[in-house]
């Protein structure tokens, strides 16, 4: 198939389009590199400079025709969505509204869109299934769902087939190095605790050690952003082949608290990690993991590398690498 990877230069999306390409399929990646970057490109695919919130960008893209695309472009930081939302409307809502209508107008009829746990907020009960009620507690977590209901209005109208996929905590990756870069000032556990390892950070702040947990630490559901991948190749065959849009959960289905994946990063990385226990940062519900047992059945989905072990020497791997070329923070 002919694929458009929108976002494909960014972290996960870098993920994706190698594992359409392994997939076999024609690849191209609509990039702004806002937070994508030209060291995630892969030769194998195409790349076109665009921006998702000008019409005529995507027009440009998609006249060269798709049988399907991969939406990913998205600013994504949960906390600077409360204090910029207008940027994440404009972005991520507008942005995406753009996108549908250039797939209206260009008759690509089938999508894969990143959506996220972030829709549900603090969990009513665990493990989250897909009926478990939505109740974003972030405007980030808003634009998720509301893009997500927005879709099933174009599948009603326009046979838009859609797969919207929520992804739980992504982490990890590619365990061939065939992807680089590096976030840039992240703000996720695993990238800032391998900061931390290679010294270009003093220290890891532990957000909370006094919630209703094993440990007193939060849980969450880390899963492979490779097994993630895959997942979009799997549901991009999926409603191709039946013509039904497709809504799962993406988690790995076991919590890893924050002190066991600082404690397995310094038996993986042989560093010391140091870390304190700070003040619990707001909005962080104690413990988040999903079933992902729709995605196992409908799109025969099964993560074989969202074990702890592997989502750290994968990522420390890279991290070494930049070490090596003298990258500084
Ligand atoms: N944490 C720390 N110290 C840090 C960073 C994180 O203790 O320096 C803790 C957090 O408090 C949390 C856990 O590590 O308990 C994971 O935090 P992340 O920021 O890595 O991830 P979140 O679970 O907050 O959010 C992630 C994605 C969001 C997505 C959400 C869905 O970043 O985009 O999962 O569950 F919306």
């Amino acid at each position: 198939m002919k694929v458009l990877v929108i976002g494909g230069a960014g972290y996960i999306g870098s993920h994706v389009v190698k594992a359409m390409l392994d997939a076999g399929h024609e690849v191209t990646v609509f990039d702004n590199l806002s937070s994508g970057q030209l060291i995630n490109l892969f030769p194998r695919a195409s790349f076109i400079a665009g921006d998702i919130r000008h019409p005529d960008d995507l027009d440009r893209a998609f006249s060269l025709g798709f049988d399907g695309c991969v939406h990913l472009a998205a600013f994504k930081a949960v906390g600077e969505s409360m204090s910029e939302p207008e940027r994440y409307s404009v972005n991520n809502l507008s942005g995406t509204i753009n996108i549908l209508n250039a797939c209206t107008r260009h008759n690509c009829t089938n999508i894969v869109f990143s959506s996220s746990a972030a829709i549900f907020g603090s969990p009513a009960y665990i493990p989250i299934d897909e009926g478990h009620p939505t109740n974003p507690e972030s405007y980030y977590g808003f634009t998720k769902l509301e893009i997500e209901r927005i879709l099933a209005w174009y599948d009603t109208i326009r046979s838009l087939k859609f797969a919207a996929l929520r992804y739980f905590n992504a982490a990890g990756y590619d365990p061939d190095l065939s992807v680089r870069g590096l976030e840039r000032n992240p703000q996720n556990l695993l990238p800032i605790v391998m900061e931390v390892a290679a010294g270009w950070r003093k220290e890891l702040q532990i957000y909370g050690s006094d919630y209703d947990t094993r440990d007193g630490t939060c849980i969450r559901d880390y899963v492979h952003v490779s097994d993630l991948a895959q997942a979009h190749v799997n549901a991009l065959a999926y409603i191709v082949r039946e013509q039904k849009s497709l809504t799962v959960n993406l988690g790995s289905e076991s919590g890893v608290s924050v002190t066991e994946m600082v404690e397995a990063a310094r038996r993986v990385t042989g560093k010391p990690i140091p870390a304190t226990y700070t003040a619990r940062r707001p909005g962080d519900p104690s413990a988040l993991y999903a079933t992902s047992e729709r995605a196992r059945s409908l799109i025969g989905w099964n993560p074989t590398r969202s074990d702890v072990d592997t989502l750290i020497s994968s990522t420390w791997a890279v991290y070494q690498y930049a070490i090596k070329e003298g990258k500084t923070l």
